[in-house]
């Protein structure tokens, strides 16, 4: 799978570039704040139809323009597809895939994975459980498009909930109005547990060797997966649960004005050695860790999917141990990475590596070999 050429207009600080990748290595060599991680999240956005660091598109058009627009051929053994986006701050977003404009985020799949590495994902171990319940859901929403409209439909129940609680007071039909909001939120919350189950148990199992070869089997990594509602193999039977579970709660619900029970209290519980890693882990732990994921991730969507995912490096590279780097770079014969560094010393850990090199400097793209 990989990302043939992009062109954008107006996003972030480009103006207009249209520009071809190579299906290699790709490096962006800039100063800071030249746009090297603009570049990288408009690759992102062809694939989750949304932004990594931002969840308000508008952010996204350049700050003196109206409309943004990215458009992106993509291309793997199976087909090949052009997917466009088009930002207006006062109009909703489109997206097209191959002209045709699709109509919910059931549709989005654009054939397109991508796995981001950032400095930011020691959050994903250091931070609260929203960050480990963003990294699930972006890697099950990559694998199963339906999953984010799941997502989506469940925060918007919980917000309209939630908005009931707190109107509670005046509200004499409350009870039963929240019998049928409670119905429908635990079917769709039943739904995104069972599937970050699942999710878990496949990024369990290749976890499990990638952490033994980064530690030289030194390390025994196990990865748990918290939800206050309780599982079970019976999807039917957890629902009960679930809705019991709400109604037990209702009194507290109604004091707080928030709902207690589900999936958007989720979390990821990580152990070595049998110790929590957030609050023993050595900041090398948690790196290895973070690297591991990821590493994880692409596994899996390689496994299930059939095709490696395009990887994108931000300022990780040149940060990582020599060990680290190798086990990396053994990818890149098969998988598209961008790479983006501050020097160009940088460059020669890629050795002799098919790659294309590209020079960013304020939001002006030129390619030098
Ligand atoms: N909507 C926008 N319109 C115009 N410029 C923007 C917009 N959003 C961000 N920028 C600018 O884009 C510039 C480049 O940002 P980017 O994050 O890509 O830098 P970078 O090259 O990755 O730098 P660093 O090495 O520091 O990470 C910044 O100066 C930022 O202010
Ligand atoms: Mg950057």
């Amino acid at each position: 799978m990989n990302v043939e050429n992009i062109r954008l207009i107006n996003f972030r600080n480009y103006h207009s570039i249209n520009v071809n990748f190579n299906k290699n290595i790709n490096v962006f060599i800039g100063k800071n704040a030249q746009g090297k991680t603009n570049l990288l999240e408009a690759i992102y956005m062809c694939s989750a139809g949304k932004s990594f660091r931002s969840n308000r598109d508008k952010d996204i058009i350049n700050f003196e323009k109206k409309e943004a627009y990215i458009g992106a051929n993509i291309k793997n053994e199976r087909f090949e597809k052009f997917v466009e986006i088009k930002l207006d701050r006062e109009k909703p977003k489109i997206i097209r895939i191959n002209r045709s404009e699709i109509k919910s985020f059931k549709e989005l799949n654009t054939g397109l994975s991508v796995v981001v590495f950032s400095p930011d994902d020691l959050k994903l171990i250091k931070d609260g459980p929203i960050e480990r319940r963003t990294f699930m859901d972006q890697c099950i929403s990559q694998l199963k498009p339906v999953y984010n409209y799941n997502i989506n439909r469940y925060n918007k129940i919980l917000f309209q909930r939630n908005n009931l609680l707190k109107s509670s007071r005046q509200n004499k039909d409350l009870l039963s109005l929240l019998d049928v909001f409670d119905m429908q939120i635990t079917k769709i919350g039943t739904s995104i547990i069972i599937e970050r189950q699942k999710f878990l148990d496949e990024l369990y199992k290749s976890c499990k060797t990638i952490h033994h070869n980064l530690t030289m089997n030194k390390e025994n990594l196990s990865l748990s997966y918290y939800s206050n509602v309780p599982m079970s193999n019976n999807r039917d039977e957890i629902e009960k649960v679930y809705f019991n579970l709400l109604k037990k709660n209702i009194k507290r619900d109604i004091e707080y004005g928030t709902t207690e029970i589900g999936p958007h209290r989720d979390d990821i519980i990580f152990n070595i050695n049998g110790k929590e890693v957030k609050i023993y882990g050595s900041q090398g732990q948690q790196r290895t860790l973070v690297l591991t994921l990821k590493l994880s991730e692409v596994d899996l969507i390689k496994n299930q999917i059939g095709t490696y995912p395009v990887v994108l490096l931000d300022d990780v590279f040149s940060e990582l141990d020599e060990e680290r780097r190798k086990y990396l770079t053994r990818l890149f014969n098969e998988i598209q990475v961008f790479i983006t560094v501050t020097d160009a010393v940088d460059i020669r850990s890629f050795g002799n590596y098919n790659k294309s090199i590209f020079f960013i400097e304020n939001g002006k793209l030129e390619k030098r070999c």
